[in-house]
């Protein structure tokens, strides 16, 4: 994370509500990093989470009483659930369990935890944190779709080992300070989004940055992607009313504030994190995903040997626009690649679209000359296919040069000009 701006912290009042996770420790990093940046904290934990954490430590840290229980006179003579869901300017949740997630997505109101989140008027960032296998579960993916179109932003969850031993995936609880710059983000874009809500109701996926294919443990190969194409579209798309899922590889930018952010490394990862993600009205694959991968990873650093570089011998990764792009069920029904070539830009893009069967491909010069790579301008060609068999018609629009941001909005009034004649 970098760029925090502590400025819309300091003096903001912060509700923590804390799920009954093996994460749940991690929340008192989060308290006291928070405090740290001048905001007040209340801690609300639920009763599964005081099986990890005790109230008396979170209250402790939080510099005042930890609240557990709704039907507590205590409690409620001291502030009342209402008040503690009302006299905040953020509520986090996080960790963010299954659980909690199910129940917040469906209204429930059966502990105080729950109760405040579904009272409160301020808005809700989750951190979801679970075993890989749960939050890949149709239910949770259905949860999390349900919240996200409710308006609750999410950060994480991260890629990694688990707290159980030999469980590693998507589903490690964000770091306390991803946590933090993501409180930064909404506290300091409170403001409505300008533009109006042509994608209102769109569930829409990008993908953003490289990926970094692992040699040995400290080694990998990667791109010169910046990310900041994709992250632009991701934040036009959010601005257009949708529901965005940005799968990004790994970069040095802020996560966008209002959508679900899940971040990845390898190619292998991001094909997963997608696939998970879906279903999506339109996906848009920016990432410059690696071609290849090394086929051993070394599981230990490599050495020098007297026998000279050790050789490394390379797969092909898969193919994730091609992968979706051909999928029988849970297609997308706009499915856009972007073709990056620094030669034979139109004749490249036209054969791509054809071979991987998306609809559409943003065709970018990314020779040396061009700057793109990494810059804040970017020259994309626009081809988009109509019909499909043998009468394709390949229509190709030039765009002047932009810089990334105007790309994105240029690239999404054209989704939601599309999305319209569909709908
Ligand atoms: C050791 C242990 C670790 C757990 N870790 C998680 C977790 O990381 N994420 C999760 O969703 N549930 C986890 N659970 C299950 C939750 O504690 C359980 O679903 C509980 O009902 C959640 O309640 P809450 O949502 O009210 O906090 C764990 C359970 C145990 C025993």
């Amino acid at each position: 994370m970098t760029g925090s701006d502590h400025r819309h912290i300091l003096g903001c009042r912060v509700l923590i509500v804390i799920g009954g996770g093996a994460a749940a420790y991690k929340s008192l990093d989060l308290i006291r990093r928070l405090r740290e940046r001048g905001a007040a904290v209340r801690v609300v934990l639920t009763k599964a989470a005081q099986e990890f954490i005790t109230p008396l430590l979170a209250g402790a840290i939080a510099g005042g009483h930890a609240y557990a229980d709704l039907f507590d006179a205590r409690t409620e003579f001291d502030v009342g659930h209402i008040r503690l869901a009302r006299d905040t300017d953020i509520v986090v949740a996080a960790p963010a369990t299954a659980d909690l997630m199910a129940r917040m997505a469906g209204g429930h109101a059966d502990d105080l935890a729950a109760t405040v989140l579904l009272a409160t008027q301020a808005p809700v960032l989750i951190a979801p944190a679970m075993n890989p296998h749960m939050w890949i579960n149709a239910t949770t993916r259905r949860n999390l779709a349900q919240l996200v179109a409710d308006g609750v932003a999410v950060v994480g969850p991260n890629e990694g080992e688990m707290a159980e031993a030999g469980e590693a995936g998507l589903g490690r609880v964000a770091e306390p300070l991803e946590i933090v710059a993501a409180v930064e983000r909404i506290l300091a874009g409170r403001e409505k989004l300008p533009g109006g809500d042509p994608l209102a109701g769109r569930r829409v996926l990008v993908t953003a940055g490289p990926t970094h294919e692992p040699i040995d443990p400290v080694r990998y190969i990667a791109n010169r992607s910046s990310g900041k194409q994709g992250y632009a579209i991701a934040a036009a798309a959010r601005a257009a009313g949708a529901d965005v899922i940005l799968i990004s590889g790994p970069v040095e930018l802020d996560d966008p504030p209002g959508m679900s952010v899940t971040h990845v490394e390898s190619a292998r990862e991001m094909l997963h994190a997608v696939e998970t993600a879906l279903p999506a009205d339109i996906a848009i694959f920016a990432a410059a995903v690696a071609d290849w991968r090394v086929a051993h990873e070394g599981e230990q650093k490599l050495k020098k040997t007297a026998a000279g570089m050790p050789p490394l011998q390379l797969v092909e990764n898969p193919d994730i626009l091609a992968t979706i792009s051909k999928l029988q069920k849970l297609r997308p029904a706009l499915v856009i690649g972007f073709a990056a070539e620094t030669e034979n830009l139109i004749e490249n893009a036209k054969a791509k679209l054809a071979r991987k069967g998306c609809d559409w491909i943003v065709a970018n010069d990314v020779s040396p000359a061009s700057g793109v790579m990494g810059g804040d301008r970017n020259t994309v060609h626009l081809l988009t296919r109509d019909g499909n068999g043998v009468h394709v018609d390949i229509k190709i629009e030039s765009w002047p040069v932009m810089t990334k941001e105007e790309v994105a909005a240029t690239l999404v009034a054209r989704i939601a000009s599309q999305a319209e004649n569909r709908s």
